[in-house]
């Protein structure tokens, strides 16, 4: 198979890094550009990174030697590559402009941005649940005027633990949904070790969190209008969140108690997620985990630590199912918020609009 071309904008931040990690030795992306702000443009990425490289593996040397491309010059990079991943962090407008630049120079972006994620024809994406919702993009393209070129985004890493485990219960209709997430610092870009007020504390606020916590699973399990040319949203079930910062360095872990209009037994719920086969899996996608959901029987489990690299970080692992005596079930829910929530999740979503035909070779 030929490979794609692929670079990464926001190549030097915590979540590029990431990407840099997975892009090493990939089966079908060779890693081509690396691009962040006029800061670090024009030196090799690794003065670029030196003293902020975050990664447990050492920096590849191979990739220490590239040069760091100011992500302004667009035309180049469309040039260079056959689709981007994008991670910058930026005012909500300036990330909209180079998102939807990027692609109207006819560039797929593979975003990890919040900036588009709500818009109705960007495609916000967990490829275990809504694939199909990447048949949007026929409408965006439009909106946009290309051929080739547009944005896809995946969701907020908050949501990444408690959606996979409710998308196999859904047709026993879930009504409310209550749930408090346990964030790592690297979900805020940093390391426990430089962050003195996480040390022995918490913080009870993660700016626009809870919100996001709130919505964006409605879209996840919303519905493609091709007529419309849109994703509608989901009315159900309602949804609570509480988001906490701890001092864990990786893995956001979910408490979550729901209510269904049909109440299932618990042999139905964990059947549902023991089988869970999706077309990740079926399509022997590289980055996809087999299985996806990893159900824990031990009372203290999942823990961040133990648990967050089940399926090279991608898997999401579930533990204490139990009746709750104000909703029907309650569980505990985690996955590792920089891999599955962040870098890992949009490599997983480049593969499949790769394989769907979504991003073809220059
Ligand atoms: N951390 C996570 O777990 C996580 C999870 C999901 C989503 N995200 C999202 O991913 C994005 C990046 O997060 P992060 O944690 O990786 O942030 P970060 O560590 O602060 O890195 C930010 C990146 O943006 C680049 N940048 C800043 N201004 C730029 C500009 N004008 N043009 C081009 N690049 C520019 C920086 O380049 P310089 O080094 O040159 O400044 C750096 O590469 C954010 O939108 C964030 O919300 C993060």
């Amino acid at each position: 198979m030929m490979k794609y071309k692929v670079g990464i904008v926001g190549a030097t931040g915590m979540v590029g890094q990431r990407l840099v990690g997975l892009l090493q030795d990939h089966p079908w992306f060779t890693l081509r550009l690396l691009a962040a702000s006029a800061r670090s443009a024009g030196r090799s990425y690794g003065e670029a990174v030196a003293g902020r490289w975050q990664m447990d593996s050492p920096l590849p040397p191979a990739v220490a030697q590239m040069e760091v491309q100011d992500a302004a010059m667009s035309a180049r990079i469309a040039d260079e590559v056959d689709f981007i991943f994008c991670a910058v962090s930026l005012p909500r407008e300036q990330t909209q402009a180079m998102e939807e630049g990027f692609a109207k120079l006819e560039l797929p972006v593979i975003s990890n941005n919040s900036a588009l994620r709500m818009r109705a024809d960007v495609p916000m994406i967990i490829p275990e649940i809504n694939a199909d919702h990447a048949r949007v993009l026929a409408a965006q393209r439009r909106r946009l005027g290309t051929a080739r070129g547009f944005v896809t985004v995946k969701p907020n890493c908050s949501i990444q633990s408690y959606v996979p485990a409710l998308s196999p219960l859904m047709d026993f209709e879930p009504q409310a949904l209550q749930v408090s997430t346990y964030q790592a610092v690297s979900g805020a870009g940093r390391r426990l070790m430089d962050w003195p007020q996480m040390q022995g504390n918490l913080i009870p606020f993660i700016p626009g969190e809870e919100e996001k916590s709130e919505r964006e699973p409605l879209k996840i399990w919303g519905r493609l209008d091709e007529g419309q040319g849109s994703i509608q949203e989901a009315a159900l079930p309602r949804i609570s969140a509480q988001c906490v910062r701890v001092p864990v360095s990786d893995g956001h872990l979910a408490t979550v108690s729901v209510s269904f209009r049909q109440k299932p037994q618990r042999e139905d719920i964990l059947a549902r997620w023991a089988n869970w086969r999706t077309l990740p899996q079926r399509l022997g996608l590289p980055s996809a985990p087999d299985p996806f959901l990893v159900y824990r029987e031990e009372d203290n489990r999942p823990q961040p630590l133990l648990d967050r690299d089940a399926g090279q970080g991608m898997a999401v692992v579930l533990g204490r199912l139990r009746e709750d005596p104000v909703m029907d079930w309650r569980f505990i829910s985690l996955s590792h918020n920089t891999l599955r929530g962040a870098a890992g999740g949009s490599v997983l979503t480049a593969e499949l609009l790769c394989k769907q035909g979504y991003i073809p070779h220059k």
